[in-house]
């Protein structure tokens, strides 16, 4: 199988084992079978956050369970559960249609509902975390479906059980989220999101202007993976301790910074990309997004090692500058 549409930075490579799962117990019948015995295969859900280095050895298991299910509605609150292979921003739209709240910050993030736990997906003021009740997995190693509540998952910025003790050996089924059906919890502190809101002259806003802002905005700053490869913000923004932060802020007194608490600083590493000149450059048909330089884009045939090796070159650069080390935030498949 080819997977050069199942990733969104568009890198061709082939899977010699391609098999696509679109009810659970599909998974139980491939445990039966011997399937998980050997290598454990690479799981796949919209393909917008992996890089293929080369043609992978492992199988591939795609993961495209639907449906979404109304598990509880009473005083104000909505339990939804929803299949994993459900697209994420297709979910969203139903649920703002529906005048669901609490997703609406996270409109237009690409990839699958099943694959937004696994990095706790966030954006413009929200993470996937704040509206998460529980999810159900297929565990590769016994062949056991699992519920897993919310302080089980260990939920970080941009991280969870699943991309540390449990990488890779559990296949994401359904999602259960919390949502409001009134007295929405509007969430508009984002700087991005404030001044976008205040152009429009919006003061009170709804969920739905806040999904429509969300959507403007992120259109008019990254790439729509249509039309150029790429897999959203390639490193996480980096968390340095204060006593660094107040060196570096003393030769960059114009760095942007967030403190997550006294000790820990978020710089962003689309910042520290363009300071040290990478914003909008290119090598062959790899490149960093003209608008938002934490973005690495697929300008046409770049290969994985080529994504692979430019990247290496921006943390090279960052560390050299501020000795801070980027750490990728896309899954890289050997
Ligand atoms: N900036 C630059 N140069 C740029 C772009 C941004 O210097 O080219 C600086 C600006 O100071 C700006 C700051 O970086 O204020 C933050 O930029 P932005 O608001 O675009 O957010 P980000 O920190 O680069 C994060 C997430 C995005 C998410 C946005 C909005 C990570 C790794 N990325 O990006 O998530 O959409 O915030 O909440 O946390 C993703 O994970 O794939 C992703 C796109």
């Amino acid at each position: 199988v080819d997977l050069t549409s199942f990733n969104t930075l568009g890198v061709s490579a082939v899977a010699n084992n391609f098999v696509d799962v679109e009810c659970p117990k599909d998974l139980y019948e491939l445990y039966e079978g011997g399937f998980f015995e050997h290598d454990c295969p690479f799981v796949l859900g919209g393909g917008s956050n992996i890089l293929f280095l080369e043609n992978p050895a492992q199988p591939i298991l795609k993961v495209s369970i639907k449906g979404k299910d109304i598990i509880e509605d009473s005083s104000g609150r909505l339990k939804v559960k929803i299949g994993a292979g459900e697209n994420w921003h297709e979910f969203v739209t139903w649920a703002v249609k529906n005048n669901y709240g609490s997703v609406e910050n996270l409109a237009l993030i690409p990839g699958t509902v099943g694959a937004a736990p696994i990095q706790n997906i966030g954006a413009y003021g929200v993470e996937l975390d704040e509206v998460f009740d529980s999810l159900e997995l297929f565990d590769m190693r016994d062949g056991i479906f699992k519920t897993f509540q919310k302080e089980e998952c260990r939920f970080g910025y941009r991280d969870s059980i699943f991309k540390k003790a449990l990488k890779r050996v559990v296949v994401v089924t359904r999602v259960t989220l919390n949502l409001t059906t009134e007295n929405h919890q509007i969430e508009d502190s984002y700087k991005s999101l404030q001044s976008y809101l205040s152009e429009k002259r919006i003061t009170e806003p709804s969920i739905k202007d806040i999904y429509e802002a969300v959507i403007d905005i992120r259109r008019s700053k990254l790439p729509d993976p249509n039309l150029i490869g790429n897999a959203g913000s390639f490193f996480k923004n980096p968390i340095i301790n204060r006593k660094q932060f107040e060196e570096l802020h003393k030769r960059y007194d114009e760095m942007p910074f967030y403190e997550l608490n006294s000790e820990e600083i978020k710089i962003p590493a689309a910042w520290l990309i363009e300071k040290t000149g990478w914003k909008g450059k290119r090598i062959g048909d790899v490149g960093t997004y003209k608008n938002q330089a934490l973005v690495i884009v697929n300008h046409g045939n770049a290969t994985g090692s080529e994504i692979f090796s430019f990247s290496k070159k921006i943390q090279h650069s960052v560390f050299e500058e501020f000795g801070i080390e980027l750490v990728p935030e896309v899954n890289i498949v050997e």
